[in-house]
């Protein structure tokens, strides 16, 4: 054993630890692109369809054959639609549709216009009630009592095709 060997044992070991190092780094690199792509590229998409689905003017879907909606009645019925992401999941919004006429509809959302709670339609008092506050408003939705301030939103409605369709885009999405 000599000052020779020591120095050789030393840089092998250097030399080994270095290898270790490299690896290591190479290794943490990977896992962070890896990351960065099981992360990044859904975001990606969710960016770009909301930015696509922004561009779109109108989201017309159905609310239900035209005809099957009595004249004169406030019927609740469930309209699908997706949930505006990249997933293309489907979600279903229930919409309040009063048939006025023959080929004339009121569409109403379901949110309250005071803090969005769902609200429900009395047939014996032709009336919506609000549970949260105790909002109350008129079968042609204006606010009769409690905290709401402004009448339900409508959505915009069309007959195409012998359907009663409305159109998504035509409210805020929170409603
Ligand atoms: S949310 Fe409907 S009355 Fe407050």
């Amino acid at each position: 054993m000599n000052i020779q060997n020591t120095v050789i044992k030393y840089q092998d070991h250097s030399i080994h630890m270095e290898n270790r190092r490299t690896w290591a780094i190479r290794i943490l690199a990977l896992g962070g692109a890896v990351g960065s792509f099981v992360i990044g590229v859904p975001a990606l998409l969710a960016a770009l369809s909301a930015s696509i689905q922004g561009r779109q003017k109108h989201a017309w879907r159905t609310a239900g054959i035209a005809n099957d909606f009595k004249l004169g009645q406030i019927t609740p019925t469930e309209v699908a639609t997706d949930r505006g992401d990249w997933s293309k999941t489907l979600d279903r919004i229930t919409v309040f549709v009063w048939r006025q006429a023959d080929q004339r509809f009121v569409v109403f959302s379901r949110s309250c216009t005071d803090l969005s709670c769902p609200i429900t339609f009395d047939h014996g008092s032709e009336c919506f009630f609000c549970p949260c506050h105790g909002g109350i408003f008129a079968k042609n939705g204006v606010p009769l009592a409690g905290p709401p301030k402004r009448p339900l939103y409508r959505y915009a409605n069309r007959i195409h095709d012998g359907n009663l369709e409305i159109d998504l885009h035509s409210l805020h999405p929170a409603h």
